[in-house]
């Protein structure tokens, strides 16, 4: 209650003397207050309206596919669904069947071994694991160093969990592990948590397996823990095999690494994600999810399998669907003078803004421009941090001809704005 709901204003006016009663008020956690207005609540908001007005806009905000799963998970969830075995409380930890496939997928793969029963666990999508990993591990005093830009998630999974953040630049790898370093060195209490994101999520930036033995050499020195978010470890072009932080010696030792199906399988509505590695953060994990869910559908579990087991060359294909719209917005952007490095895996494309627009305008209001005049909605990279400012996320979630429109759309919408920001000079008369 706060010190105005106390106040009796009524004493003088109120005729029957009743004390009035202040209007209820719900007051939030400090945990909900120490979150930051949502950044990308603005874009969302004008998104929903224009579409309600009847624009077609292009929408390249959000990871979200819009590819269907395989037809055959389809019709395994609904077989799975009319058995009423089904229909119970699952278990919070997941079916050993699906962590079988999960450790059967990661050995294939990587030629990582992972013992099902004590090293994997299911998750309802990746971010719910992620968050309550931080829950598991973080709490007052503690701090995590994350990439920046930054998901998300990555930083206010700490922030939620009452613990700090250090957000170090992702986009030099070796610059990146120095700065850990750095860190370890200079923070008392040393940082307690590391958090690693490749590909990455804005940024796109990959890096070679040679990398994350590196990681686990500084966990093992600055006595660190490791979170891998491995989110799109299914999406990769040009023949580039993103690795597994669990590859790496000594990695099991350290961390766990989280994976999902919303990406390469098309499957983000279904909510599966998985946690792998070492078997103490598992238990930790275990053991929230244990008081907060009674885990995930069964049907829905016994459908992931199937996915697991029988759909690897329809993930390959949606990659190849992604690698060939990821040419066409880069070869467009590159044509309308952008910045943009091809990424060679994930779901974005991280453009720069062009320089005269960074000098006039936010990259918020440059991505709100480009929606509100352009009818193309994308992330601006500010919303990923500071480090994000200048930058554009754009999601390869449209086909080949709306991508083309997109830039056509972009251009169009600079040139008319141009003229706005540098009109020509009044002629002489
Ligand atoms: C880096 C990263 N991690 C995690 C997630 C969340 O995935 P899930 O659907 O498994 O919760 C996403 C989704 O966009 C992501 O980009």
């Amino acid at each position: 209650m706060t010190a105005n709901n106390h106040q009796n204003n009524g004493a003088s006016s109120n005729p029957s003397s009743e004390p009035v009663e202040a209007p209820f008020r719900v007051e939030y956690a400090d945990r909900v207050q120490r979150l930051p207005p949502y950044l990308f609540g603005r874009i969302n908001n004008t998104l929903y309206q224009k579409r309600r007005a009847g624009h077609d806009v292009i929408d390249l905000g959000m990871g979200n596919p819009s590819d269907p799963p395989e037809k055959m998970i389809i019709e395994k969830l609904c077989e799975a669904a009319d058995d009423v075995r089904n229909h119970g409380y699952s278990k919070s930890n997941g079916l050993l069947n699906l962590r079988r496939e999960l450790a059967h997928k990661y050995f294939r793969k990587y030629g990582v071994r992972i013992d099902p029963e004590s090293q994997a666990i299911v998750c309802l999508g990746s971010k719910e694991g992620f968050s309550h990993m931080c829950l598991a591990l973080m709490g007052p005093g503690d701090t995590a160093m994350i990439p920046a830009p930054f998901f998300p998630v990555h930083m206010y999974g700490v922030v939620l969990a009452a613990g700090n953040v250090v957000a170090l630049e992702v986009a030099d790898s070796e610059k990146f592990l120095s700065n850990i370093a750095y860190t370890c060195q200079h923070f008392y209490p040393r940082p307690k948590l590391l958090i690693i994101n490749y590909p990455h999520n804005p940024s796109t930036i990959t890096v070679e397996p040679d990398f994350f033995p590196e990681v686990v050499k500084l966990a093992k020195r600055y006595g660190f823990m490791v979170i891998s978010d491995f989110a799109y470890s299914d999406v990769a072009f040009d023949g580039y095999q993103p690795p597994s932080f669990l590859a790496a010696e000594g990695a099991m030792d350290v961390g766990v690494e989280f994976t999902t199906m919303s990406k390469g399988y098309n499957m983000a509505g279904w909510r599966i994600g998985f946690c792998a590695g070492n078997a103490d953060m598992i238990r930790g994990l275990a053991t929230i999810k244990g008081y907060y869910d009674y885990g995930m559908f069964q049907a829905i579990q016994i459908a992931a399998i199937v996915a697991l087991r029988d759909t690897e060359a329809a993930v390959e294909r949606q990659s190849m669907i992604y690698q060939g719209r990821r040419d066409v917005l880069v070869e467009g952007l590159h044509r309308i003078g952008w910045e943009a490095t091809p990424p060679r895996a994930g779901m974005f494309v991280w453009g720069r803004v062009p320089e005269k627009w960074r000098q006039r305008m936010s990259t918020l209001d440059f991505a709100m421009m480009l929606l509100e005049e352009g009818d193309v909605a994308v992330s601006p990279g500010s919303g990923f941090g500071p480090a994000g400012e200048g930058y554009l996320r754009m999601a390869l979630v449209e086909n080949e001809n709306r991508l083309r429109q997109a830039v056509r759309q972009i251009a169009k919408c600079l040139e008319r704005m141009e003229s706005k920001y540098s009109p020509k000079a009044p002629s002489v008369v």
